[in-house]
């Protein structure tokens, strides 16, 4: 029985975290990555960290079937897959949105094409929160309705609804994974979140305006209806999910029958913008220049997950607190000021 494992899109912040957290329990680990948006010493340092050089690369596209078929000689034989390769900018997608349909749906099909005609049946997929929407009712249960808003969330529901097609269809085992917001680092501060040009997201943003290399953070909106009128979401450290992916593919090994999961993967617990500044304030003893903005479009007052029924199915609930996500971010940043780059 082999214990190997191909991770597409595993040079990615997240990506980079769970194939660490999969070689230190042992598995032997195939990446597909194009590098679109990483950088191969990522997979230079998970090898570092872990002490194995049981990573194998293989770099291609997840849309040619070519390079997805090299990648599985290159396995012999997979116990399972895990889905990263992907693209994740909202506004992005509303620009190019055919861009997002060939990438995230398009490469989806033709690894699930591949994976069925080699008869490799057990598939872990990244999906998100946002295909909740803008949602009234907290916190998000999973079966609660679906209506995704930009080209981003419907492709990765699109992707959901074709995997749900294909465990009807046949003998496949296939979680979804609904994963809030990431932040974080690995403790260590050797791999991390590495944004190309100016942060979209908060923690990055946070960290680059903690380093000095931009002025003060714009908070986006403070006229929501949550506790303090800033946005809310539901903060969930970057090695947590790492740990969650571990959980859910050593659970999909277990099931001895066609099996179909999807989860959130959140910490139940919401913070505001302000909460964040605070508390990264209070983790680092740094300080951080803020100035409210008007709303960033496309953004939703709030986003909180309920994580019970992955703590059910799966034993796994989130360990790290808002502290340590902002000291661990904050160590990556300082170790790496360019990221994985010479220069920003
Ligand atoms: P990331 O951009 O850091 O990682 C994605 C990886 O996929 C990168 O290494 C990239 O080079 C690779 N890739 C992209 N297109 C590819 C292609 N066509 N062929 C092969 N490799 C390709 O993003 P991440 O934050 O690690 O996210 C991983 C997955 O999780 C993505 O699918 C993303 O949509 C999803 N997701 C991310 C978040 C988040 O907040 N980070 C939230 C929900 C879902
Ligand atoms: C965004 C995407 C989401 C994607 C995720 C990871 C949108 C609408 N959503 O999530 O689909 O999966 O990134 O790529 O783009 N904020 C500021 N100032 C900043 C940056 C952010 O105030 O400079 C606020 C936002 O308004 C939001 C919160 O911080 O309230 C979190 O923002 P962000 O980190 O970008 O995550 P999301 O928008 O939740």
């Amino acid at each position: 029985m082999t214990n190997r494992v191909l991770i597409t899109g595993g040079a990615g912040f997240i990506g980079s975290h769970t194939a660490l957290v999969l070689l230190e329990q042992g598995y032997e680990l195939v990446i597909l990555d194009n590098f679109d948006n990483s950088n191969p010493k990522a997979l230079d340092r998970v090898k570092d960290l872990a002490g194995s050089k049981a990573l194998e690369l293989v770099e291609g596209d997840v849309r040619d079937p070519t390079a997805v078929n090299r990648a599985f000689d290159n396995c012999g034989s997979v116990e399972g897959v895990i889905h990263f390769a992907g693209l994740k900018a909202v506004s992005e997608s509303v620009t190019n949105p055919l861009r997002y349909w060939d990438v995230n749906v398009n490469g989806s099909r033709v690894l699930a094409a591949t994976m069925e005609k080699r008869n490799f049946r057990t598939l872990v997929f990244s999906s998100t929160s946002t295909v909740y929407g803008e949602p009234e009712n907290f916190p998000l249960h999973e079966e609660m309705p679906t209506v995704p808003v930009h080209p981003y969330a419907q492709t990765k529901l699109a992707v959901e609804q074709m995997l749900n097609a294909l465990c009807r269809s046949g003998n496949w085992r296939i979680a979804c994974l609904r994963y809030f917001n990431p932040v974080g680092a690995h403790p260590s501060g050797r791999i991390g979140e590495d944004p190309l040009g100016i942060p979209n997201n908060l923690f990055p943003f946070i960290t680059q305006v903690a380093a000095g290399s931009r002025k003060k953070l714009n908070v986006f909106g403070s006229d929501y209806p949550t506790h303090d009128g800033t946005g809310v979401r539901d903060y969930l450290h970057v090695m947590d999910l790492a740990e969650a992916h571990s959980s859910t593919l050593n659970h999909l090994l277990k099931q001895t029958s066609p099996h179909q999961l999807t989860l959130n993967i959140g910490t139940g617990c919401g913070f505001s913008v302000l909460d964040v500044i605070r508390g990264f304030e209070e983790a680092t003893g740094l300080s951080i220049p803020y100035q409210l903005v008007s709303r960033r479009p496309g953004d939703v007052p709030k986003l909180e997950a309920c994580p019970q029924k992955a703590k059910n199915i799966l034993g796994w609930s989130a360990t790290r607190d808002l502290a340590q996500m902002c000291r661990d971010s904050w160590a990556w940043q300082r170790a790496n000021p360019t990221g994985y780059r010479d220069v920003l």
